[in-house]
């Protein structure tokens, strides 16, 4: 890539294990990778691969087996709780499928949730730019149960951003949304990414929402297999294609995910107005 920018965060021979012994689950097998400021990366690769996993570390939500992770130059995995919980609070927003809103507050309350935990003031101007955008004014006072699951995870996109972190973790950020919501989702994450300098990692299994990225990595069986500049939505299809029957020559039998996958559905519009297609089983 030429014009590199810093790194926000790099991973050296990261490595996470679940369990020991027998059962132990390698999740992530050695990754070394690194995400550069004011980018959006996306992460795709089939279920069980690693990418969740591979987020929840980055963002110091779960601890690493071994490796390093190296955020804005200092090394989170030597980092104690409370500095994770600073980390976490100040510099990094999280935004995951199942909007995990808290239902007792108001829209408003959970947007500014993270400064009021933080005992901080908002900014009026970038609340209000963040409402306006995601189209949340008439929602504010409305709890998450009065609103539609697209809402919802605008609020929680809102609620990641209005600290300005340092870098947004998006795991499936658009996983249960309409395609209209989708669509206006991405393109306000590729907003904040190429007007206000955000670094942006998203896990995504829709090929279409990976094109909305700058680059899209490809995780498979917790390894990276692909890493694309300026993915198109075609380019990342093939690439998933391709993985899928390399693990299909390598033995491994068709899941019941594999097998539902076969009938695809439509998800998300393309800004150009094309349809992708995305695998119903897959999606967690
Ligand atoms: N808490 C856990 N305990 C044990 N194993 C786990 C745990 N969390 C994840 N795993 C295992 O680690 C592997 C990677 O899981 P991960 O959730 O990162 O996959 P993923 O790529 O996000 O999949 P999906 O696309 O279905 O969300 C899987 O084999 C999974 O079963
Ligand atoms: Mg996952």
């Amino acid at each position: 890539m030429t014009n590199k920018n810093p790194a926000a965060i790099e991973t050296i021979d990261l490595i996470k294990d679940y369990g020991r012994g027998e059962n132990a689950v390698h999740a992530l097998r050695g990754v070394n990778v690194s995400f550069e400021q004011g980018r959006f990366t996306a992460i795709m690769g089939p279920s069980g691969s690693g990418k969740s996993t591979l987020m929840h570390t980055l963002a110091g939500l779960d601890s690493a087996s071994g490796g390093r992770i190296i955020f804005d130059g200092a090394d989170l995995s030597a980092m104690n709780d409370n500095q994770l919980t600073l980390l976490r609070r100040h510099h990094i927003g999280f935004i995951f499928q199942s909007f995990n809103l808290l239902p007792m507050f108001s829209a408003e309350q959970n947007i500014l949730m993270p400064l009021t935990l933080a005992g901080e003031k908002s900014d009026h101007a970038w609340f209000q730019l963040l409402v306006r955008t995601l189209g949340l004014e008439s929602r504010l006072s409305h709890r998450p149960n009065e609103l539609s699951g697209g809402q919802q995870q605008r609020v929680a996109i809102a609620r990641a951003l209005i600290t300005k972190p340092s870098v947004v973790f998006a795991d499936e950020p658009t996983g249960n949304l309409d395609s209209v919501s989708s669509a206006e989702v991405l393109s306000f994450l590729k907003q904040s990414v190429k007007e206000l300098g955000q670094t942006i990692i998203m896990v995504t299994h829709d090929a279409v929402a990976a094109s909305y990225a700058d680059r899209a990595i490809v995780f498979a069986d917790g390894r990276i297999v692909a890493d694309e500049v300026n993915p198109t939505a075609e380019r990342m299809s093939g690439l998933l294609m391709e993985e899928r029957e390399r693990a299909t020559r390598a033995g491994a039998a068709p899941s019941i995910t594999q097998l539902m996958a076969d009938s695809p559905q439509p998800t998300i519009a393309a800004a150009d107005g094309n349809v992708s297609f995305v695998n119903p089983g897959q999606a967690q």
